[in-house]
């Protein structure tokens, strides 16, 4: 790969920055995952053992820029990171110019790149601030690999030698391997709540697998077309194409749901059909008949990408699509599953069945956005800093 790779770097006792994708799912103040931050485990071991000094960046979530917000900040990962890594030293810092003076082997953690000013519209200034913090920056963050941002992308551009880390290197050579001539019938599951960032890739998706199962706010919008979907999340902007994708791919969408509707006194719960949907309920989850129709099309599948859940799998009244379709991904012995996401990975973690997915990814978009064969910015910015240390020889 013309790729710099951290693993054939002298990092020994160098500053090194290194952005990890931290940003796992946090339920009433509770990590639900710890996968994302377990799989970055041999990066920082690495990067002790060479006694280095070792900076981490990451984001958690979305937050507004310029404004701190509890909810964001990075600290309960940090907490986790100091159990883990007792034996090590380890430094928060609220800011990016700190004064806190690290040694060798010894690690500070910045809080969340994503309340810096610049960071979304990845500013030149913050880049070459995050890069003026290091002698060697390494990406390592494969789930934010599909972002443009200042600490993914610009900090990238301006440090004295970039590379990859060994997660990000792994996922893609995983990926690559994975994905070279799939057997069909190909099936993709495609849930979860980030409705735009998924619309985008459905198109590509759609394209390259045989049916698509669709669940969570995705369906939603589809169901929008021609229903009234009440309280139930979904996004306008997206129903022309949702129509044009329906016309000419093979797309599932629930026909019998659950939903919820609260009054002041009490939530009621319901089984109704997608176009009985009043404006004071809410879409939960798929119902069994729904359930019944994916089972049907898993089961025949040779090759499965899933990516997010199918409802609210949080709330135990509305789990059941969602356990439903984990279970009979992880029932086709036959198949070749891969799956990737946040909140996958907490489903995964939920029904316990990490042994038997095929190839599970911490990327979620990002995920999806390498399947779809798109060439990911860091990924570009990575060849970028390849080509031009080749040309200074
Ligand atoms: C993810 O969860 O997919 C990554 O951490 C990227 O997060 P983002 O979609 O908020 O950029």
């Amino acid at each position: 790969m013309l790729i710099n790779e951290m693993k054939k770097i002298n990092i020994k006792k160098k500053k090194i920055l290194i952005r990890l994708d931290l940003n796992v799912p946090i339920k009433n103040k509770k990590i639900t995952s710890h996968a994302r931050i377990k799989a970055s485990i041999p990066t920082i071991k690495l990067a002790l053992k060479n006694k280095a000094k070792i900076i981490i960046i990451s984001h958690l979530g979305r937050p507004k820029e310029g404004k701190f917000k509890k909810k964001y900040s990075l600290l309960p990962i940090v907490k986790y990171l100091k159990k883990i890594l007792y034996k090590t030293k380890i430094y928060f810092s609220k800011k990016i110019n700190n004064k806190i003076k690290i040694k060798f082997g010894e690690i500070l953690i910045l809080e969340n790149v994503r309340f810096n000013i610049g960071e979304y519209k990845n500013n030149i200034e913050l880049s070459k601030k995050y890069a003026s913090l290091c002698e060697i920056f390494v990406m390592d963050a494969f789930g934010t690999s599909h972002r443009k941002e200042a600490s993914t992308y610009g900090v990238g551009i301006y440090s004295k030698i970039t590379c990859a880390g060994p997660l990000f290197i792994s996922e893609i050579k995983s990926l690559k391997k994975s994905l070279k001539n799939p057997k069909r019938p190909l099936v993709t599951i495609l849930g979860g709540s980030k409705i735009s960032t998924k619309f985008k890739i459905l198109k590509k998706l759609a394209k390259i697998s045989d049916t698509v199962i669709v669940g969570g706010g995705i369906a939603n919008t589809f169901l929008s077309i021609n229903n009234n979907v009440g309280k139930s999340i979904h996004e306008k902007n997206f129903i022309n194409l949702a129509q044009q994708l329906i016309k000419n791919y093979n797309i599932i969408i629930p026909k019998d749901l659950k939903v919820q509707k609260k009054t002041s006194k009490k939530i009621i719960y319901l089984n109704k059909k997608y176009n009985n949907i009043k404006n004071n309920e809410e879409i939960m989850d798929i119902g069994e008949k729904s359930i019944k129709k994916a089972k049907k099309i898993i089961k025949k599948a040779k090759t499965i990408i899933w990516n997010g859940p199918i409802g609210v799998f949080e709330n135990i009244n509305f789990r059941k699509g969602t356990k439903k379709i984990a279970q009979f991904i992880s029932k086709n012995k036959t198949a070749f599953s891969l799956a990737g996401g946040g909140d996958t990975l907490s489903v995964i973690k939920m029904f316990n069945i990490k042994e038997k997915i095929s190839y599970i990814s911490t990327g979620g978009g990002a995920f999806l956005e390498f399947i779809e064969g798109k060439e990911l910015p860091t990924i570009k910015m990575l060849k970028k800093r390849f080509i031009l240390k080749k040309i200074k020889r």
